[in-house]
């Protein structure tokens, strides 16, 4: 009944339960039928679920948030969205040093792409009186934003202009470039700063925004070199234009709470859009943190679930849990130890199936050679059948500037819970499962 999203077979198992980063399976074709085996899971649930399966965490705080905390909508004030805005933005909040309270305000989506349409909405009404609904003189030209090749930012049909590559993008609804509000999105090479300085120098009045993954994911896990995003983020400053970051992905999974964040701290942003790891894998939740001054027409942005207690409970919950535990450092170095292993392990080991390992903290992705693409269905199955649950992204493809094709990529992101003898098991599995591949070829 479960509509196929993926144009082949279902996967051949099924999910009978879960504990910690442990999937219990079923084979559900083949010799073995029925039988139960144990997976590990190096996917995190596409990257949300960042307390594994079943954390006491979790357990509690539905339950006292479902027993005590009411359900309020978003136009009542509720003492669980008031105790989590100031942990993460009052004078000692969390996050304070990347989002002063008195400069940012936010709001609460369902998923990561209703949280990125929600940014694109708040670039957009800023070029024009939302009482008149007419535009400010001084934003009229302002028709263009900015994308990279590779980019991923959701499905919605605000968003498919963003996505870079034409096989997603035909024939569906686009922007009306030659309208009086229309919009024209652009696409540069991500990670370089020439063609970035380039771009500004031909398009700075036309430029409303910028969309920016820190670290791309679906692209194959791509790192900027150190500095392009700090350099981004003052050429937008300079120019006028708003910068949007997309950290539905990078939230909690670098090592820190940000993308954004440099040797010389948080890199500044006018909006960043949270979500996956936010809803600790328990609730599907995205969070938009926007300066003050970008807002929406009157009522034009109201969502039945926004920031409602039981969604604030377990974000709460969840976050002072990461806190406690000490999860983001320890996730940066399970990463050093897990980039490491990824090298020699499968990089060095098979040089004719993986290419290149990259990434950082619970985000690495071990790029695939052209041979082994064609074949990724055959690997998967393999890496399955060795007992480690992976997913694999699309590669950024063909890119501009001379810059070389990325092939689809392995990616491996873990639960932050994910020990560091959990991690050597999962890159031993993956080991295991390309031998077996590799016999095959
Ligand atoms: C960078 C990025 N933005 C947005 C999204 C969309 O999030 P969701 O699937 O929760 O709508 C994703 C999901 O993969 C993502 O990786």
């Amino acid at each position: 009944m479960h509509y196929n999203h993926y144009g082949r077979p279902p996967l051949p198992f099924a999910c009978l339960g879960a504990r910690g980063v442990e999937l219990e399976a079923v084979e559900l074709a083949g010799p073995r039928r029925g039988e139960t085996f144990t997976l590990f899971d190096a996917s995190g649930g596409y990257g949300s679920a960042c307390l594994g399966a079943g954390h006491d965490t979790v357990r509690r705080s539905l339950q006292r948030a479902v027993t005590d905390t009411g359900y309020v909508t978003d136009e009542i004030a509720s003492r669980e969205r008031a105790v989590l805005l100031d942990r993460l933005f009052g004078a000692e909040g969390l996050w304070t040093d990347h989002f002063p309270g008195d400069a940012y305000h936010v709001a609460g989506r369902n998923s990561g792409s209703e949280g990125v349409e929600l940014a694109l909405r708040l670039v957009l009404e800023s070029r024009f009186d939302p009482r008149r609904l007419r535009h400010r003189p001084e934003r009229a030209k302002r028709d263009t934003i900015l994308a990279f090749e590779g980019a991923w930012h959701g499905w919605t049909h605000g968003l498919l202009p963003f996505l870079n590559r034409r096989h997603y993008r035909v024939g569906l609804p686009g922007p009306v470039a030659d309208h009086d509000y229309g919009l024209r999105v652009e696409h540069i090479p991500f990670g370089d700063e020439g063609a970035l300085e380039e771009y500004f120098a031909a398009n700075s009045e036309r430029l409303l925004a910028v969309f920016v993954e820190p670290v791309q994911g679906d692209a194959g896990i791509l790192l900027p070199p150190p500095g392009y995003l700090r350099r981004l983020s003052g050429m937008c400053g300079d120019n006028d234009t708003w910068l949007v970051a997309d950290e539905v992905l990078t939230f909690a999974k670098t090592g820190r709470w940000f993308g954004m964040h440099d040797a010389q701290g948080p890199v500044p942003t006018d909006i960043t859009v949270i979500g996956k790891s936010l809803g600790m894998g328990a609730l599907s939740t995205s969070l938009v943190i926007a300066r003050r001054e970008l807002r929406a027409r009157a009522t034009g942005t109201i969502s039945t679930s926004d920031l409602r207690p039981l969604t604030c409970a377990v974000l709460l919950d969840g976050i002072d849990h990461l806190v406690s535990e000490g999860l983001l450092k320890h996730s940066a170095e399970l990463g050093t130890r897990l980039a490491d292993r990824l090298q020699s392990g499968l990089v060095e080991r098979f040089p004719g199936i993986f290419t290149h390992t990259r990434g950082l903290g619970v985000m690495h992705g071990v790029e695939l050679s052209e041979a082994a693409s064609a074949q990724l269905d055959v690997l998967r199955t393999h890496l399955i059948s060795a007992g480690v649950y992976v997913e694999f992204m699309a590669g950024a493809g063909k890119r501009s500037h001379g810059l070389r094709y990325v092939y689809p990529t392995m990616r491996i992101a873990p639960p932050l819970i994910t020990s560091q003898a959990q991690a050597d098991e999962i890159v031993d599995r993956l080991g295991e499962g390309t031998r077996r591949f590799q016999e095959t070829l």
